[in-house]
């Protein structure tokens, strides 16, 4: 079971890498006018950030900390930041997306960029601990009764977005998705 879970988050990671390159990719049109910045491909991307990865990916994760730092209260001031890194970054979501917004509604894009820069450097650098540190750290001390009980307090969720089935919204990210990983 351990690995499942883990496994699971592994893969959220990986998938939220990919919509971060997309973004970096979009992000790095904005001054382009032969190729324009795609806004209504970015507000999506946010959108899904605020549907799965914040709802329910770190939540996940919260859970799984709040238990390794019982287990092992030295890691607690890594924990701490973080438990405090999944609201910066709901945080820095909505503020990407209010900025995509505004851009939409009015043709302006300043500070779009930073906003943007600023979002994607904070998730590739939280997703970098995790998996570098935090979960092999929890690999090694959490117990199978653990996982058991982490496992209990939740209810798997399909992704709307890299899951089997991908909601209708989203298709439009998801085949652009595909064709950059294809694409390279
Ligand atoms: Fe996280
Ligand atoms: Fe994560």
């Amino acid at each position: 079971m351990t690995s499942t879970i883990l496994q699971t988050l592994h893969q959220d990671h990986a998938n939220q890498l990919q919509l971060l390159s997309l973004v970096e990719t979009e992000i790095g049109k904005l001054d382009d006018v032969s190729d324009p910045a795609d806004f209504e491909l970015l507000s999506l991307a946010l959108e899904y950030c605020s549907d799965f990865p914040n709802r329910y990916h770190h939540p996940k994760e919260d859970r799984i900390y709040e238990r390794l730092v019982a287990r092992d209260p030295a890691i607690g001031d890594r924990i701490d930041d973080l438990v405090q890194d999944h609201k910066t970054l709901e945080r820095l979501t909505r503020e990407f997306a209010n900025a995509v917004a505004q851009a939409i509604a009015s043709g302006d894009s300043t500070g779009l960029f930073e906003t943007a820069t600023q979002f994607a450097r904070h998730y590739r650098y939280h997703i970098g601990i995790e998996e570098t540190d935090i979960f092999p750290r929890a690999r090694n001390v959490l117990t199978e009764a653990d996982w058991q009980a982490i496992e209990a307090s939740y209810r798997e969720e399909a992704d709307p977005l890299f899951g089997e089935q991908t909601r209708q919204a989203y298709i439009a990210l998801q085949e652009r998705i595909v064709a950059q990983s294809v694409g390279g």
